[in-house]
């Protein structure tokens, strides 16, 4: 099948995927809570964080809690690693556990972002997945936001870049893909990591963005000596070496 054949067929798997959500991703669960996830993405989201070692995660967009849920199980398994989740809208029936903490309020607010920024601080290994609203204009606030709390060589994955056509819901408006365009215009501190779409199908598009090695390290989101206690517990020194932050 040559590439062109075989891009059209994902599009068309995609499209039948996407418009059959009560049978497909909005009937997907994790340990019993619903995740508004294709699980292609989750087993992506799995390798990222044994790649990365994330010691913070940061989610904008609960909803139901099973997102935060399958990033805190991962946290389990990799025995480090806390999970903040935030959403404007309260529900009951979220997942308790250890790993995860709540905040309630828009993601943009100055009042999240302190808090973020706090829980941020020192942190050695941060990765952010924007999930909230999907209109162009919140996704790259949350871009902009966000950004600086990523550290170099970690993760800020915008999810639902599929929306406005790419290819589901042509009729969307500008929403995560268009802000992802306009944020890396002006940003060269991150690139798209297609490598995180070998499944072939994920929600997310030219959404998984890495934050380059070289990038300078933001004060809000590590420091010497987190980077020192990611080194004493994993043995090799996280990108860009002792000095760099
Ligand atoms: C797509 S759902 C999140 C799905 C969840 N991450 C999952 O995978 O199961 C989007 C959520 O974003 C929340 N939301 C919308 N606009 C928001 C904003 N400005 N700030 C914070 N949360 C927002 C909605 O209340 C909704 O629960």
């Amino acid at each position: 099948m040559n590439t062109a054949d075989a891009s059209s067929l994902v599009d068309q798997f995609h499209t039948l995927y996407y418009s059959r959500n009560k049978q497909t991703w909005g009937n997907t669960f994790w340990l019993g809570h619903q995740v508004l996830k294709c699980p292609l993405d989750l087993w992506t989201y799995q390798e990222i964080l044994h790649d990365v070692q994330p010691e913070l995660i940061i989610e904008t967009g609960t909803y139901r809690g099973g997102s935060a849920l399958f990033l805190a199980s991962m946290s389990d398994l990799l025995r480090r690693g806390e999970v903040v989740t935030i959403d404007s809208a309260r529900q009951k029936g979220r997942p308790r556990h250890r790993r995860i903490t709540y905040l309630t309020g828009s993601s943009t607010s100055a009042k999240i972002l302190r808090q973020v920024r706090r829980r941020a601080k020192g942190k050695a290994a941060v990765l952010v997945i924007l999930d909230s609203g999907h209109s162009k204009d919140h996704v790259l606030a949350e871009l902009n936001a966000y950004a600086p709390f990523v550290t170099p060589g970690s993760y800020l994955v915008v999810e639902d870049t599929n929306l406005n056509g790419h290819p589901v819901l042509s009729r969307h408006g500008p929403g995560p893909a268009e802000a992802v365009a306009e944020f890396l215009e002006r940003n060269d501190a991150f690139v798209r990591d297609e490598s995180r779409e070998k499944f072939l199908l994920t929600f997310n598009p030219g959404g998984f963005l890495k934050k380059r090695e070289t990038a300078v390290r933001s004060a809000a989101a590590g420091s010497v000596r987190g980077r020192l206690r990611r080194y004493l517990r994993i043995g090799q020194w996280p990108a860009g070496g002792p000095s760099s932050a």
